[in-house]
């Protein structure tokens, strides 16, 4: 057994096209104005052609060996969180292993939306606690401008595409603290995105199209979010003030300043990324994460809590001794 699993390299990949507010405006009825004072958003990345989840996890796994200085082989469990898999079979993960030159390891993945790269890495820290991983390849990718429909100006203004990527290895230090991951279906009918190919008569004319009621789940996050902060710092006994940075999923700039204030935070020790990457659904968190520590905000030693919200709806958090 192992005492705890510890964050050794992140990655990141955002494809080439950046598309503005002022583009969208050009072909739904908003602002450049609306969108980022309700949102926060000002642009997103948009996927190449060419592209896919596999593709861009690869380049942001590769990062993420870089600077952990591990080899491809010494991996032993990969997770990918996608709600957008180049296919529905073989699991994005196991693409990704082949592009990885990786034979002998478990690889697969983790459908949760948004909050797909907590439960990820739930996931993996209890493989690794438990001594069946010694090194787990997280990652999140997504092309979310696939899945959203360009003429629905409630959604398509939100989301953006791309890839984060976390190596987690064994230690005898302190790394991940605690994650807390939740699940109510619930919610189903105010937050999804149907599966055309898989649908019953009755929903056969469905497009496969993210739908939203956006202000509801607006509140329904705000809210649970804000529970979980407590859960987690009351599961480690720990203060608001024990906690250095807020790597929050990327979804609306107004849920992610009620988080803060939650915990007393200047939105200085939050890691916002969403100005110029939008919601990438279960790749934010590690997108996130990835620029916090790559440009030196997070320090080796400081306390992390990671948080997400999605589609389920499916919520957690993550406490990490980096
Ligand atoms: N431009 C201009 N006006 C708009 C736009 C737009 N892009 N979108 C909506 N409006 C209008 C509406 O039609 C409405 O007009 P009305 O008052 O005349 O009816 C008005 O603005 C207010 O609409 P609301 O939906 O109440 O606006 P709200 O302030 O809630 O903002 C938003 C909408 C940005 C979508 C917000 O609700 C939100 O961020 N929701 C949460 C998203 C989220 O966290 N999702 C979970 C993760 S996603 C995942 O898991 C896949």
């Amino acid at each position: 057994m192992t005492k705890f699993s510890k964050i050794l390299g992140t990655g990141g990949y955002l494809p080439e096209e950046i598309r503005t507010n002022d583009d969208i405006s050009q072909t739904v009825d908003t602002s450049d104005s609306w969108i980022f004072e309700r949102t926060g958003i000002k642009s997103r990345r948009i996927a190449g052609a060419d592209e896919t989840a596999s593709s861009m996890g690869e380049i942001a796994a590769r990062k993420a060996l870089q600077t952990a200085q591990l080899n491809p082989e010494e991996i032993d469990l990969i997770i990918v969180a996608t709600g957008t898999p180049d296919r529905v079979y073989p699991s994005t993960a196991c693409l990704l292993q082949h592009r990885l030159g990786i034979k002998n390891c478990v690889a697969f993945d983790i459908q949760a939306a948004c909050s797909g790269a907590i439960f990820a890495l739930s996931v993996a820290d209890q493989y690794i606690k438990s001594g069946t991983a010694k090194h787990a390849l997280i990652v999140g990718s997504e092309i979310c401008s696939r899945i959203v429909d360009w003429t629905d100006r409630g959604t398509c203004i939100l989301f953006g595409d791309g890839a984060g990527a976390l190596l987690l290895g064994a230690s005898e230090e302190a790394g991940v603290l605690s994650t807390h991951i939740f699940s109510d279906g619930g919610y189903e009918d105010m937050l999804f995105c149907p599966n055309p190919q898989a649908s019953t008569e009755a929903n056969k004319n469905e497009a496969g199209f993210i739908t939203m009621r956006g202000n509801e789940v607006f509140k329904i996050a705000v809210n649970t979010l804000e529970r979980i902060v407590d859960e987690t710092l009351e599961a480690n006994n720990l203060q608001k003030s024990d906690v250095d940075w807020l790597v929050p999923h990327q979804a609306n700039i107004r849920i992610i300043s009620a988080t803060a204030k939650k915990l007393k935070m200047s939105l200085d020790q939050v890691v916002l990324t969403l100005e110029n990457q939008g919601n990438t659904s279960s790749a934010s968190v590690l997108l996130a994460l990835h620029e916090g520590i790559s440009d030196g905000r997070i320090r080796r030693g400081q306390v992390l809590l990671m948080e997400a919200f999605g589609a389920g709806f499916t919520w957690g958090s993550a406490l990490i001794k980096y």
